[in-house]
């Protein structure tokens, strides 16, 4: 993983660089990365601030020999691996919330967002885009995610280097990658739910029809939010938003 990296310093969207890469046939553990993008994209449809130098905007191409309806595994994968990395900072302390947005101090510093090709059961490609908020002062934030956005810099006072969190980065995650490969996704699991957000807790679940209190039991071996309905009975989701008491 990171043996081929393409850097741009200014791009639309790393996704958007990496379907094309990956549709030209570019290899498993091929890297987009940019210093700055002017499309950058989030889930839902939303758009990722991605100002020059002020974070880690990147893609990952993988062409593992899973089932389609493992993918998602993939996404907590790099959702842990993440975790990982910031966790051996000192002074923070990284939560996962459920999917796989990175906490600290109860506000967003990383977002993950997913992309797969697959034809007859089979994956063409998995695109992993992760946005890393690193260099921003508070000020540098937009102003619509002021109140729940934060950046590695507000959190540890210093700023860091990009390069060098990438580095960290490609090498955790060959390593998580490579023991996935090997014993699946039950340690994974394990990790995500040691990191995960309000996990033995409860939460407040939104779906698109209603809003409830319920306890956040874990995740399932597809990615989904265990927990229960409105009726006590124990539910999998996997298209909710949660939100929590302070
Ligand atoms: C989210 O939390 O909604 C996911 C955000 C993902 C942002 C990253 S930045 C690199 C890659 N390119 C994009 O356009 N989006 C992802």
């Amino acid at each position: 993983i990171g043996k081929k990296i393409i850097h741009h310093p200014t791009v639309d969207s790393t996704q958007a660089i990496g379907h094309q890469a990956a549709r030209e046939g570019a290899p498993h553990g091929t890297i987009i990365v940019a210093d700055e993008q002017t499309g950058g994209r989030g889930r839902m449809n939303r758009s990722w601030h991605s100002a020059k130098g002020q974070g880690m905007w990147l893609s990952l191409i993988l062409r593992p020999k899973i089932p389609p309806t493992h993918a998602s595994q993939l996404t907590l994968l790099a959702a842990t691996v993440l975790a990982d990395v910031l966790d051996r900072y000192d002074t923070i302390q990284p939560f996962i919330k459920w999917p796989n947005d990175i906490l600290i101090n109860e506000k967003k510093t990383a977002g993950i967002l997913t992309e797969m090709q697959a034809e007859q059961d089979q994956i063409q490609y998995i695109l992993i885009g992760i946005g890393l908020n690193v260099n921003q002062a508070r000020d540098d934030l937009h102003q619509d995610i002021q109140s729940k956005a934060t950046s590695l810099r507000i959190e540890t006072g210093n700023e860091l280097s990009i390069k060098n969190i990438i580095q960290e980065l490609l090498i955790a995650f060959e390593a998580s990658f490579d023991n996935y490969i090997a014993q699946g996704f039950l340690p994974i699991k394990k990790k995500w739910e040691s990191y995960g957000f309000k996990m033995g807790e409860d939460i407040i679940i939104k779906t698109f029809k209603d809003r409830w209190r319920a306890p956040f039991l874990g995740i399932s071996d597809d990615g989904a939010l265990c927990t229960e309905s409105m009726e006590g009975k124990p539910i999998s989701l996997y298209s909710a938003e949660i939100e929590w008491f302070d």
